[in-house]
């Protein structure tokens, strides 16, 4: 027999096609098993019979029938462990727990700028609802590391010192390192307000609920607020909260740089998001590794921080600053060290510094952008290296200086920092209500010559006070 037309599949690999085909075509059946709570210690909720993976959404049955949201974060033979997303009162023994079957996604798009979202992306600003257009994933999506695009443009954070000395990629991941009330939300408003990035996505994660407030109307204020985007998950929030408040804000910066838009995110502070994860896994019984950190926390630090920098095609950028809290000088603290591991740098604040009233406080010579050399002229890194050299003699030479025990003329090195060290300092402090750009900052740092009249023995003054020269509007 000799077949006519088309050759036809043997018969095997012709049924094969045909099931197949018909596979795709039916529906799997989602079976939702429900479970119920047995037991309740601390935070966390223990579930048997229901089936769910990690990181599923729960809705655990109150006694008047309202919902209480829970994740699931582990599990241990049967049992399921639970974390309340919200409010824990109202949990009886023996409640329903059903899973919900959908992956968390968090609202998007355009309509975001100039809100206030908590956690799990409802409007806190009593503004009324968001008018969404799409929703993104909460864990966003991964990019191929050899599809990203290198850091090659400067980015335009505003402040003097860091535009010139320790300039910043678009696409870049800072951190910013400081103790408490050295003024680190005062730098982060001001980047808010001066940048010339499109939109500011600042996560306000595990600070205090009254630092919400006030950051944003007293240091934000209307005009810094018109291209920002602000996710607040305070400390009186559920962990599992403040971790889903982190991984928004950077949702929203993912969506609008896929939009090819160039997007700073502050996230305030990376510190609370680990002891956010710490209170999680010590919870779920993970034993402590460093300083009371369980593993897990250094395996989450990387998977939010990787989520930034430059997209893999459209051209936008995420440029993040993570605050990183350090007490006390402390270098040993395991979350600074895993920070300054995978973070492009790092802009440390002292508390020496502001405690003299030099602001913003950061501390030069502790400072430092791995992408600067990438990204700057040769004349810029030139004249920045020049100012960190002078800068740092005359900081060596400072107590033989400031006690007159420096005799001019021993080292033309310092004669010539003690010239220049007045206007050292008027260059790095700037004022709150003072913004200044990236060309006005390079051009102020190569401005800086020594006095015409040749100093003589006459030490420099202490850091002067009253105009800022370099105030440009
Ligand atoms: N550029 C500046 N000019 C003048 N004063 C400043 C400046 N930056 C900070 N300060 C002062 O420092 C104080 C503390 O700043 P800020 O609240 O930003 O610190 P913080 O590090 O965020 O503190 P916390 O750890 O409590 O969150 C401010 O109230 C302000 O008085
Ligand atoms: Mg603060």
């Amino acid at each position: 027999m000799t077949a006519i037309g088309a050759p036809q599949l043997p018969r095997g690999p012709r049924w094969i096609r045909h099931l197949d085909s018909a596979r795709a075509r039916v529906q799997k059946p989602r079976f939702i098993v429900e479970g119920r709570l047995t037991r309740m210690v601390g935070l966390t909720l223990e579930a048997v019979g229901c089936h769910a993976p990690v990181g599923a959404r729960c809705l655990v049955e109150g006694p008047e029938g309202q919902d209480i949201e829970a994740e699931v974060v582990g599990f241990a033979g049967e049992k399921l462990f639970l974390m309340p997303i919200g409010r824990v009162q109202g949990i009886v023994p023996n409640a329903r727990v059903t899973p919900t079957g959908e992956a968390y996604d968090v609202p998007v798009g355009p309509a975001l700028l100039g809100r206030i979202l908590d956690g799990s992306g409802n409007p806190l600003d009593g503004k009324g609802p968001i008018t969404h257009t799409h929703r993104a994933p909460l864990t966003g999506r991964s990019i191929n590391p050899m599809a990203r695009q290198p850091i090659r443009e400067p980015l335009d954070v505003g402040i003097r010192s860091i535009n010139a000395l320790m300039s910043v990629g678009r696409g870049q991941r800072m951190g910013l390192f400081a103790g408490s009330g050295v003024g680190k939300s005062v730098l982060l408003g001001m980047m808010t307000k001066y940048t010339t990035a499109d939109v500011i996505v600042v996560g306000l994660i595990g600070e205090r609920g009254r630092e919400v407030k006030e950051f944003i109307e007293n240091i934000l204020g209307e005009a810094g607020m018109a291209r920002a985007v602000v996710i607040a998950s305070p400390a009186d929030d559920s962990p599992v909260m403040r971790l889903h408040g982190a991984a928004l804000a950077t949702s929203v910066a993912e969506y609008f740089r896929d939009q090819g838009r160039n997007v700073l995110l502050l996230m305030d502070s990376l510190t609370r998001y680990a002891q956010a994860q710490r209170e999680v896994a010590l919870a779920i019984g993970e034993p402590p590794a460093t300083k009371g950190y369980p593993p897990s926390v250094f395996a989450r630090i990387p998977q939010l921080v990787e989520r930034a920098g430059n997209g893999d095609s459209g051209g936008g950028s995420i440029t993040a600053f993570y605050t990183v809290l350090t007490e006390g000088d402390d270098q040993q603290d395991p979350i600074a060290d895993a920070a300054r591991a995978i973070l492009d740098g790092h802009v440390v604040l002292s508390r020496e510094l502001a405690e003299a009233g030099h602001y913003p406080a950061i501390d030069v010579e502790a400072s430092i952008s791995r992408a600067m050399t990438e990204i700057v002229d040769p004349e810029h890194l030139a004249a920045a290296l020049r100012f960190k050299r002078i800068y740092a003699a005359y900081r060596q030479h400072r107590d033989l200086i400031s006690v007159g025990a420096y005799q001019p003329g021993s080292d033309p090195q310092v004669d010539e920092a003690i010239a220049l060290y007045p206007q050292l300092t008027r260059f790095l402090q700037q004022g709150m209500d003072e913004p200044t750009s990236l060309a006005d900052s390079i051009a102020a740092l190569r401005a800086l010559r020594p006095p015409e009249p040749a100093p003589d023995a006459a030490p420099a003054a202490a850091a002067p006070t009253g105009g800022n020269p370099y105030a440009s509007g």
